[in-house]
């Protein structure tokens, strides 16, 4: 074992963070398993858990503009993004794989292609931690649309790109690197792609990524200023990855919440996917003998997935019914269970959504304001 591994092995962090998010784990398992039998023997105690949603073929009509739905996958290079893109391109998705890598974007569509060679796929450089990617993704998007004779819109925009980081790094837009890859980035995007879900003329959707880790966080204290915008800067929360698993939440809930308030046969509908714990590159950051570590107890526990099974919950929330909407998907097989009572806070998501709106305005005028001096 190298120095590095063991120095982290020594800290009291790194063993409570362990423990936490096993246990959210093993919590999210038992429940999937026990619910049914707990709701049959004590009726008065436990509500039956609810039907499982099966998935759905897309099937346009004679006159739909829309022949073959187009999909966007974040972080698609690798683990459960190209797995995501793999399945939806044999669902019949046209599937736009977005990373930053054009290299790994590259192989990434080779590898689907060699298994598929009917898949529609194509690759589109994106990095989601930066505005500037994202407003140049928007554009090239439309042209490529346009460029193809294709309706100008999209159906599906999956939210998976993400960091396990080590330590905190500062980007160019001056947020916390892991906060802007795995929640302010995709609420970006998101909100930058809404228009073309809008306009699409079947029901759209938006996945969003969650982990079952954000069970570890079980309150978020407003009096401490937690959701105040300097903590997007750099924030000191030792449990940072599962508080954005929190924010995701939040995010996904309001919304939701919003779309159907303002229309409740709202054409975008918007889930989240737990995949539970699955072998990735997503602790390429750890030291290889801590990884191997954990991939060999979270194996032996029977707790530990390959990105084709983990794939499930992500491809179910893609394919549901749109009444599926405000969901949340985990342990596949169409299966929904209750996330954390925190993240159905509403007063705490509609303050988490003003300030990520207010930081999308300030980010987009700034680089706004920066091409006009170029
Ligand atoms: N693995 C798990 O057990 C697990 C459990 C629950 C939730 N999740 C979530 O699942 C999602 C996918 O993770 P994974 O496990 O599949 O990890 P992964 O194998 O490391 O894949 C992450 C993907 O995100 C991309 N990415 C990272 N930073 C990016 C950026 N700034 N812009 C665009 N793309 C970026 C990576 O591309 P590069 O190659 O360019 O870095 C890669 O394609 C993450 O959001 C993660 O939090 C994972």
């Amino acid at each position: 074992m190298d120095w590095e591994a063991a120095k982290m092995m020594c800290s009291l962090q790194f063993w409570r963070m362990a423990v936490y998010w096993t246990l959210a784990l093993v919590y999210s398992r038992l429940y999937l398993l026990l619910l049914p039998y707990l709701s049959n023997r004590f009726p008065s105690l436990f509500r039956p858990p609810p039907p499982p949603f099966s998935r759905r073929r897309f099937s346009p009509g004679h006159q739909c503009p829309v022949r073959r739905p187009i999909c966007v996958v974040t972080g698609a290079t690798s683990g459960l993004g190209k797995a995501a893109a793999r399945a939806l391109a044999a669902e019949g998705y046209h599937v736009l794989l977005a990373s930053r890598s054009p290299q790994a974007l590259n192989k990434a569509v080779w590898e689907i292609k060699k298994h598929d060679p009917n898949a529609y796929v194509e690759a589109f450089q994106l990095d989601i931690s930066s505005m500037h990617s994202i407003m140049k993704f928007e554009c090239n998007l439309k042209q490529w649309l346009q460029d193809a004779n294709l309706h100008p819109s999209v159906q599906l925009l999956i939210n998976n790109a993400g960091i396990l980081a080590k330590s905190s790094r500062v980007t160019a837009d001056g947020f916390d690197e892991m906060i802007e890859t795995n929640y302010l980035g995709a609420f970006f995007l998101t909100n930058i792609l809404l228009p073309l879900l809008k306009n699409s003329p079947v029901p759209s959707r938006i996945v969003n990524v969650t982990s079952f880790t954000h069970r570890c966080v079980s309150h978020v204290d407003q009096n401490k200023g937690i959701l105040a915008r300097e903590n997007f800067h750099v924030f000191s929360s030792k449990n940072l990855y599962a508080f954005i698993t929190v924010c995701t939440l939040l995010f996904s809930y309001e919304l939701h919440r919003q779309l159907y308030a303002m229309d409740s046969a709202s054409v975008v509908s918007v889930m989240a996917a737990d995949p539970g714990f699955v072998e990735t590159n997503i602790m390429r950051e750890l030291p290889p003998s801590l990884r191997k570590l954990a991939f060999m107890v979270l194996g032996f526990l029977h707790l530990l997935q390959s990105p084709e099974i983990g794939v499930g919950s992500i491809i179910d929330a893609a394919l549901a019914s749109p009444e599926a909407s405000g969901k949340y998907f985990y342990g596949a097989k169409g299966r929904t269970i209750k996330s954390s009572p925190v993240s159905y806070d509403a007063k705490l998501s509609k303050e988490l959504w003003l300030c990520s709106y207010e930081l999308l305005q300030e980010c987009k005028s700034r680089i706004v304001n920066l091409s006009k001096l170029d």
